[in-house]
């Protein structure tokens, strides 16, 4: 009998460990050697606030680089709609939520707001009248935020123009619907804790820290989630599906990750979204470039990078090393009948503008060759990217891919993306019309 005691109790450790290891998940600078102090106790540059360059401007000035540099706008604008007005709806497994409004409309935005209660809102996720907000509303990393920049992000808002508008309402399930749930959620999973600087790191990469984790929210799309929905930094950005499209593996492995990549390409492909031979960001991460990254200082993206060449390397095992090599002028006899359809209509609403190689005729943004998204077998982002279509600011003007998502049949979807990872990618793909469907129905919109 005490024997058996025993063995209940080592079963009943053994449980608790491997539940608490699961649930357990470390910061996101964790990765790094060395010791952290308080922002106020740093004797180096200060991480946080804005680039040397912009230090005398006024704070609306400020406020704005910062709110560029945590990409507000992607989430708080509706297709179409009016920036920071909301109503932008996220699809998610138990129903949709909408982003609420905020501009500074006394009635439907936040314009009543105190600094206090802003504060609150993105260190802790706590609404004005104490109901919790979803990690749909990344404050797990906000909370990183120095009080000076949260309420610099709040001036500049405050200075826009208020809209009136009023998101739909939510269609969350039972028992997804009641926010005190949050509260448990956000006891493990949101550390209230302002950015700590490592003493034995570089002022550059502290800044590339503050950069990546309290602004620009990189792990919120980039890493794994664990089974309560929390980022598993133990998997640091090794990569994410995320709203029906994939965010590639941002570590330092060099054949799944970024780790072949130098720090001049990084750099490029952070601020333009498009490095010859590289493919181009599409997307979520097309709207980070536009909206965020594009408006960075060269200096601020290149402590981005300093940080991202210390992700330790986590390979993908499911993406295979990308196809370099053009594809041939014409294709085959044989590649047509392989795929008739995607044949078909790749030359007929396709070619004109990302030719036949891989090597666009007109625009080098168009290019496939080496791109990571053509050489994903899941096909899943390029199926997205012919859905909804793909809209872009460049230095020479804005570029623009067409939706086909009513033109086509998800049928004929699936055709043509199989026949674009056959065609340019190292592993053809092979997803049907329900594929399309599952992940069209994922996407934010
Ligand atoms: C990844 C998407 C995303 C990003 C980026 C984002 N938000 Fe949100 N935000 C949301 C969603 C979704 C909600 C609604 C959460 C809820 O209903 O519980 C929200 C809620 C809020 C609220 C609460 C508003 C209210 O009426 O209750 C505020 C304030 C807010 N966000 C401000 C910001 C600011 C400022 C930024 C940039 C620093 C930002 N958000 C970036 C998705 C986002
Ligand atoms: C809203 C989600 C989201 C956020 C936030 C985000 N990304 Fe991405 N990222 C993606 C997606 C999706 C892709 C794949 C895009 C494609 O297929 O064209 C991607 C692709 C990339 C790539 C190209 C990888 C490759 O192998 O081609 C890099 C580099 C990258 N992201 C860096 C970053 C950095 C750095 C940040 C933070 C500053 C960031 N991303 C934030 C979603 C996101
Ligand atoms: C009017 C010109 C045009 C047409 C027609 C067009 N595209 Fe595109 N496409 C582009 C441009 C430009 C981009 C890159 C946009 C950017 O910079 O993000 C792009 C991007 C893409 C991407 C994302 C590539 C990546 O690396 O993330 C895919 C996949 C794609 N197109 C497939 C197609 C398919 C399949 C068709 C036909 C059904 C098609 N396109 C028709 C211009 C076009």
């Amino acid at each position: 009998m005490k024997r058996l005691y025993w063995i209940l109790a080592a079963v009943a450790a053994v449980v608790f460990v491997v539940a608490g290891w699961i649930i357990y998940v470390p910061g996101p600078t964790a990765f790094a050697s060395g010791s952290t102090v308080a922002l106020g106790d740093y004797k180096d540059t200060n991480p946080t606030g804005v680039p040397a360059s912009l230090a005398t401007a006024d704070l609306v000035t400020r406020g704005e680089y910062l709110t560029r540099a945590a990409d507000c706008e992607a989430c708080h604008t509706a297709k179409g709609g009016v920036p920071y007005a909301g109503g932008l709806a996220f699809k998610l497994p138990f129903g949709t939520l909408y982003s609420p409004n905020i501009t500074p409309d006394k009635e439907t935005g936040i314009g009543n707001w105190t600094d206090a209660e802003f504060l609150n809102a993105i260190h802790k996720g706590i609404a004005p009248d104490g109901s919790r907000l979803y990690p749909a509303f990344p404050y797990p990393s906000y909370t990183l935020l120095t009080n000076d920049d949260a309420l610099a992000i709040k001036t500049y808002l405050f200075s826009l123009t208020p809209v009136k508008q009023e998101a739909p309402p939510n269609t969350l399930m039972f028992p997804f619907n009641q926010r005190w749930g949050m509260m448990f959620w956000s006891l493990f999973y949101n550390s209230n804790d302002r950015y700590r600087p490592n003493t034995s790191q570089s002022a550059e990469w502290n800044r590339g820290a503050y950069l990546a984790e309290a602004l620009g929210h990189c792990g919120e799309c980039h890493t794994p989630r664990n089974l309560l929905q929390a980022v598993d930094n133990k998997k640091k950005f090794a990569g994410a599906f995320t709203a029906g499209w994939r965010a590639y593996n941002l570590t330092q492995d060099k054949t799944t990750g970024i780790g072949s990549w130098d720090v001049e390409t990084t750099a490029k492909f952070l601020a333009h979204g498009h490095v010859e031979g590289l493919g181009t960001a599409s997307g979520p991460m097309g709207e980070a470039i536009d909206m965020s990254l594009r408006h960075m200082t060269p200096e601020d993206i290149n402590a981005l990078v300093v940080y991202l060449k210390t992700i330790p390397p986590i390979p993908d095992t499911s993406l295979p090393i990308p196809k370099t090599m053009l594809a041939s002028t014409f294709p085959s006899d044989h590649e047509i009948d392989e795929n008739a359809r995607g044949a078909k209509i790749f030359a007929g609403a396709c070619a004109a503008c990302h030719g036949w190689s891989g090597k666009s005729p007109i625009l080098t943004y168009a290019d496939f060759v080496g791109g990571r998204t053509v050489n994903d077998p899941t096909a899943q982002n390029v199926a997205q990217a012919i859905i909804w279509g793909v809209t872009r600011h460049t230095p020479n003007g804005v570029v623009k891919m067409p939706g086909f998502g009513n033109a086509y049949s998800d049928d004929e979807i699936a055709a043509v993306a199989n026949y674009v990872t056959a065609r340019f990618g190292a592993e053809k793909s092979s997803i049907t019309a329900n594929d399309v469907k599952k992940i069209s129905g994922q996407a934010s919109q």
